[in-house]
């Protein structure tokens, strides 16, 4: 019988993903020299790099055609599963499309790789922001917060699916009638669901669904609103969330040499591509009722790390870092999700430099509230 494997309980502890470069080009739309390769072969040596230095997650992305640069794009689901394949400890997010995936075949897909992984499965349900790549695959493309309607429904079915037995549902895109899906998966009560995405049906969703609520990186007062709005309407929903946010983490011993970095990547960035991704986007946050999701107020600049990875400015030194971070932890953020230039080797660096002065920033913080409790 296959056994759960207990993942490290570290509740109090900020969590770190990064993102898998399964798509080719780096995380970063612009011609500087990356060594990061899309490759299966980095990929395993970067999990394994990021698993021994504190990484808890890894994201794989889903993309069907890319117009920024991504041109070649391994399929998240497989490739999450040949990942888990050779590590031990890591969890790894597929990012899965309602529209292409139907709930049925996600929740069995899903089920499988949980079993064959020992519970190390995880999902992102993404709802879409490229109009023109559904086109060239046939798929209706549903207006913005239609699109969250769907999502919705494509999560509570698989939540249902993974832990009812009979389970009937009748929604507006997805029907079941007393299925009962065998075996279940190991996680209980169920695999965990990511979701990405920040407009006002997207935070909603989050709130009566996701487990997880991912954004796209920005200033940590922007953040906090994102927060505070979600955890309220979860409260009133009897839900829990947690939240993740995207960051491009440029480390360096200096903080000049950390800026002259972003500034090169910014100098070389791939007009071309940047500005045609930038007209995808529309399709998403700025499509929105209230214009207020994700790139609706993004720059060219902001728009070279394509989830504005640069304006949650983890750039500087490990301390400058490891200060930012633990201040967004302040404000509610449980998880940084990370992306690099040349990812294996920053990893490594992340590892050994930025990631023991977090923790021990986090120790002194729970010691000084331990005090102020005691002194109350
Ligand atoms: C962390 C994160 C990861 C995402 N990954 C993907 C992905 O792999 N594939 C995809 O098509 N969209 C992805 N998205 C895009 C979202 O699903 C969504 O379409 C986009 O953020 C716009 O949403 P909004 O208009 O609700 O803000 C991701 C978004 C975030 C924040």
């Amino acid at each position: 019988m296959t056994q759960l494997k207990q993942h490290p309980k570290q509740q109090e502890l900020i969590k770190f993903a990064y993102w898998v470069p399964n798509v080719s080009g780096g995380l970063v739309v612009s011609n500087i020299e990356q060594r990061t390769d899309w490759s299966y072969d980095y990929n395993v040596k970067l999990a394994q790099t990021a698993e021994k230095n504190g990484f808890e997650y890894a994201l794989t992305q889903i993309r069907f055609t890319a117009g920024y640069g991504a041109e070649n794009q391994h399929e998240s689901v497989s490739f999450s599963h040949a990942l888990l394949a050779k590590t031990d400890k890591l969890k790894v997010i597929a990012a899965i499309l309602p529209g292409p995936w139907k709930p049925a075949l996600a929740a069995k897909q899903l089920a499988t790789i949980d079993y064959l992984t020992e519970g190390r499965i995880a999902i992102n349900v993404v709802s879409g922001w490229f109009k023109g790549e559904f086109d060239a695959i046939g798929e209706v493309w549903p207006e913005h917060d239609e699109r969250y309607v769907r999502s919705e429904e494509f999560i509570r079915t698989l939540k249902g699916i993974w832990t009812t037995d009979n389970y009937s549902f009748d929604g507006k895109y997805y029907t079941f009638k007393e299925y009962t899906l065998k075996p279940k998966p190991l996680q209980k009560p169920h695999i965990e669901v990511f979701q990405g995405g920040s407009s006002r049906a997207a935070r909603d969703m989050a709130s009566r669904v996701s487990d997880w609520y991912f954004t796209n990186g920005n200033t940590p007062e922007e953040i906090k609103k994102q927060v505070d709005d979600i955890r309220e309407k979860a409260k009133q929903n009897n839900h829990q969330v947690k939240i993740g946010v995207n960051a491009f983490i440029i480390a360096r011993d200096t903080e000049e040499e950390a800026k002259a970095v972003l500034q090169e990547i910014i100098d070389k960035a791939n007009v071309e591509a940047v500005n045609a991704f930038g007209d995808a986007t529309r399709e998403a946050g700025a499509a929105s009722k209230e214009g207020e999701g994700n790139w609706a107020k993004s720059t060219f600049e902001d728009l070279v790390q394509y989830n504005d990875g640069f304006k949650t400015n983890l750039i500087g030194t490990p301390e400058q870092i490891a200060k930012r971070i633990v201040e967004l932890k302040s404000i509610g953020v449980d998880l940084i999700l990370s992306a690099f230039l040349h990812f294996i080797e920053e990893v490594e660096y992340f590892g050994e430099k930025v990631l023991p002065l977090v923790r021990e920033l986090e120790r002194k913080s729970e010691n000084q509230q331990q005090i102020t409790a005691k002194s109350a």
